[in-house]
């Protein structure tokens, strides 16, 4: 392809390095993924083992993602404050602890305190992460890195399944009653010291370093970048950084309105369009349909499949089409799938293979698109002074939005039924792509000190619009 990324000579000699550094910050993402779905397997064991109410179900089953609120707020000012090497191995503690802590207990609100406080992990990786990495990267593969964030949290979803699905089938009920659910949790740990363990290997984000007055980012960036770019790379970073003092007014001045009102919408639709519903409830949605159990069980093993396959797709294309046509490409087909999955629903089509295309089509769309795309921008568009806190906020809508959704879908299963669920989703998937077309710009291939530059140029000239081909 005439557009691929170039890598200059002196930058492929770092590479290697880079995607070393950028594969143990995606091990957030796995922890991420891993540690949100082991709920999944191991609610119906702890509802008899604590002899739960329907609502109870509900507050055990979420007690993390409320965790993960919070963790992202505490994250924006830790990734601030200690930096986000130290703000990660922090993270990458607290998921080991919180592993342990609700595998053990006897009692019920242990086990809601210790769920939550893994949530605080997972919602401090999950903005660290991608921050860490975008911090770090080339600009010329940094769409690719932080995909490969997404790609971690897939694989950990997908892992803890089967994880979950082995535990299970490996002793009778009661054992599972007693004993399962708290390896499936438990299990945690593992991960997380992998995490904790490799986290100590990489180096500060030099951004932040300079941020601190630090001359050691100097050797960093030559080190990620090659001399001669990181040379460069030092001094747009120090440039960029002349007005040091950051306060949470920031993000109310007006060249930070744009990328922050960016950042939150794609945040926010990246959830109200109905990914989470399928990932969580998959097989609760397919039994409505008539499907027996066991072939729900199989098509939540596509979903999986195809969720990772093409993720896949994402991270060749990413740094090639560029974030916003990949966007517009990927949305429409979600609106497109997710019509298709309300009419079955609608018309009870729900023998043939239809309702399964509709479905896996959609998981296909967004997986190459909105799944990554939105933890990309958020990670890139804004000024290297107010990055973290700007992330932060609009990672804490992001969670917001799932919080909507997974409390929402079986509500909305129930009251106005599935068609009208998914043709919600889809009116916010058309609501999503008309804001993408009119507001979000290109950013594939340009520094983060450039992004930054072109949107305080917007204030005099034509800065960072959404027509491309400024960009090139
Ligand atoms: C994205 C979403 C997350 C979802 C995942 C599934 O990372 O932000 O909520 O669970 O994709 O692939």
């Amino acid at each position: 392809m005439d557009n691929a990324p170039k890598i200059s000579g002196q930058e492929k000699s770092n590479v290697s390095f880079v995607l070393r550094v950028s594969c143990v910050a995606a091990l957030g993402g796995l922890l991420f993924g891993y540690d949100t779905a082991v709920i999944a397997g191991a609610i119906g064991f702890l509802e008899k083992k604590f002899l739960l109410s329907p609502a109870m179900v509900g507050w055990v089953a979420s007690s993390a993602i409320w965790g993960c609120a919070a963790g992202v707020l505490l994250a924006g000012r830790f990734g601030d404050v200690l930096g986000r090497k130290k703000a990660l191995i922090l993270t990458a503690l607290l998921f080991g602890l919180s592993g342990i802590g609700s595998a053990v207990p006897n009692n019920l609100t242990v086990f809601i305190i210790a769920r939550f406080s893994g949530g605080l992990a997972i919602g401090a990786v999950s903005m660290l992460a991608p921050l860490y990495i975008s911090e770090i990267a080339p600009a010329s593969i940094r769409g690719r890195l932080v995909t490969l964030y997404q790609l971690a949290i897939v694989l950990g979803i997908n892992l803890i399944y089967y994880v979950n699905l082995e535990i299970e089938a490996s002793g009778d009920l009661l054992w599972n009653i007693e004993m399962g659910w708290r390896w499936m949790l438990g299990s945690e740990t593992i991960p997380a010291l992998l995490f904790l363990f490799l986290m100590f290997f990489v180096p500060e984000s030099p951004r932040w370093l300079i941020a601190k007055g630090d001359e050691s980012a100097q050797n960093i960036l030559q080190r990620l970048h090659g001399d001669i770019a990181g040379r460069r790379v030092f001094n747009d970073i120090v440039a960029s950084l002349k007005n040091e003092k950051v306060s949470i007014m920031e993000l109310f001045r007006p060249t930070l309105r744009a990328p922050l009102a960016i950042a939150v919408v794609l945040a926010f639709f990246s959830q109200v369009t109905g990914i989470n519903a399928i990932i969580y409830y998959a097989p609760e949605i397919l039994k409505r349909t008539g499907i027996a159990t066991d072939s729900a069980m199989m098509q939540t093993f596509m979903i999986g499949l195809v969720n990772t396959l093409f993720t896949l797709v994402a991270l060749w294309l990413v740094d090639r089409l560029g974030r916003r046509k990949l966007l517009l490409l990927g949305v429409s087909g979600m609106a497109l799938c997710l019509f298709g999955t309300g009419y079955c629903f609608n018309f009870n089509i729900t023998g043939g293979p239809w309702l399964l295309i509709f479905i896996l089509g959609y998981i296909a769309c967004f997986a190459s698109s909105l799944g990554p795309i939105p933890w990309i921008i958020m990670s890139e568009i804004f000024p290297n002074r107010t990055r973290s806190m700007a992330m932060s906020v609009a990672t804490v809508i992001l969670w917001f939005g799932v919080i909507i959704v997974t409390q929402l879908t079986p509500i909305l299963l129930d009251s106005i039924g599935g068609a009208w669920m998914f043709w919600i989703f889809m009116i916010n998937s058309l609501i999503l792509f008309t804001f993408t077309w009119l507001r979000v710009p290109e950013t594939k291939g340009l520094t983060l000190e450039e992004i930054e530059m072109r949107w305080n140029d917007k204030q005099q000239g034509p800065g960072l619009r959404t027509n491309e081909r400024l960009q090139i």
